[in-house]
């Protein structure tokens, strides 16, 4: 069959479930993955074909598809921040706006002389998309990261390989550690403490797109409706002991918990507190100092 023939089919078969851009850009996605071909490749030779083992896997693919299993689950990877993540559904698929975080933690970082030793701790970290990516720019650090699930902690400890980054993974419920000095694996103070631990209430579920509710995994993503804050608490409070004098404490945020999140961080005595807003334009992270 002509590829292009199958692509016509692919996209016909996937809208008007996904916009006809969005099935486009997947169609390209795989035949990169797994045909080794690119569109240019494509419309320079409009005849080239699949055989019928290859029109199989494209079938096998585009069938998941179409009960809006994520795409980045099917191909088992992502990308986050110029680098390749292996993804699977324990992990939460790494986030445009948890890029925006990174960078503007890296723009703070990346120039100043102390980022030569600075010591960093990530919380909730999944995938390892931050941990890794902080390590790989600030080549000089020493990277900490906790997470409770030790099938996201498997998959992160395979990022940070094929990364060729250096990242002490600890597996611990944040929720249960008295300090993070008391935690198996750490006994420094942290200049930077970042999170993008669950933020989104049960009230919100009707908001989160199917593709997300049935497929990623809920420990990463939700939290009560009565205490929509309480990592944010725990990890603040775990941060004025364990912040040095001058660190720095970064979160990403629900947007619609902004002024809720100054409010907590002002009773807490933070200081320098300052909301961001990311490119939809919904507050989404937050930067504090001790
Ligand atoms: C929103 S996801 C963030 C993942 C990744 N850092 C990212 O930005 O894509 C939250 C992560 O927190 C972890 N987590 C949930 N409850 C936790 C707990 N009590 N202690 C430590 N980690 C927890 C989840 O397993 C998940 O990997």
């Amino acid at each position: 069959m002509k590829i292009k023939e199958y692509r016509a089919h692919f996209i016909q078969e996937l809208t008007p479930l996904y916009d006809a851009g969005e099935a486009e850009s997947f169609f390209y996605l795989i035949l990169e993955e797994k045909q080794q071909l690119k569109r240019i490749d494509l419309a320079l030779h409009p005849d080239l074909v699949f055989s019928a083992s290859e029109v199989a896997v494209w079938n096998s693919i585009l069938a998941p598809l179409k009960q809006e299993i994520p795409i980045q689950y099917l191909l088992g990877k992502t990308s986050f921040y110029g680098l390749d993540f292996s993804v699977n559904e324990h992990v939460l698929i790494p986030r445009p706006e948890t890029e925006e975080l990174v960078d503007w933690m890296l723009s703070d970082h990346r120039k100043t002389q102390q980022s030569n030793n600075l010591k960093i701790l990530d919380i909730g970290t999944g995938s390892g998309c931050i941990a890794i990516s902080l390590a790989k720019n600030l080549p000089n650090a020493t990277v900490f990261a906790i997470d409770v699930s030790e099938k996201a902690l498997a998959t992160a400890k395979k990022n940070a390989a094929n990364n060729t980054v250096n990242v002490n993974f600890i597996h611990q419920n944040i929720l249960e550690a008295v300090t993070l000095s008391a935690v198996e694996g750490i006994n420094e103070q942290f200049d930077i403490i970042v999170s993008n631990p669950p933020y989104v209430r049960n009230l919100e579920k009707e908001e989160i797109k199917k593709n997300v509710l049935d497929n990623e995994p809920h420990l990463a993503l939700f939290v009560e409706d009565d205490d929509a804050l309480i990592f944010y608490k725990k990890i603040a409070e775990l941060a004025l002991e364990n912040l040095t004098e001058s660190g720095l404490l970064y979160f990403e945020i629900n947007q619609y918990l902004g002024a809720a999140m100054i409010n907590l961080l002002q009773q807490m005595h933070f200081k320098n507190i300052e909301l961001r807003k990311d490119i939809y334009g919904n507050d989404r992270m937050i930067k504090c100092t001790r």
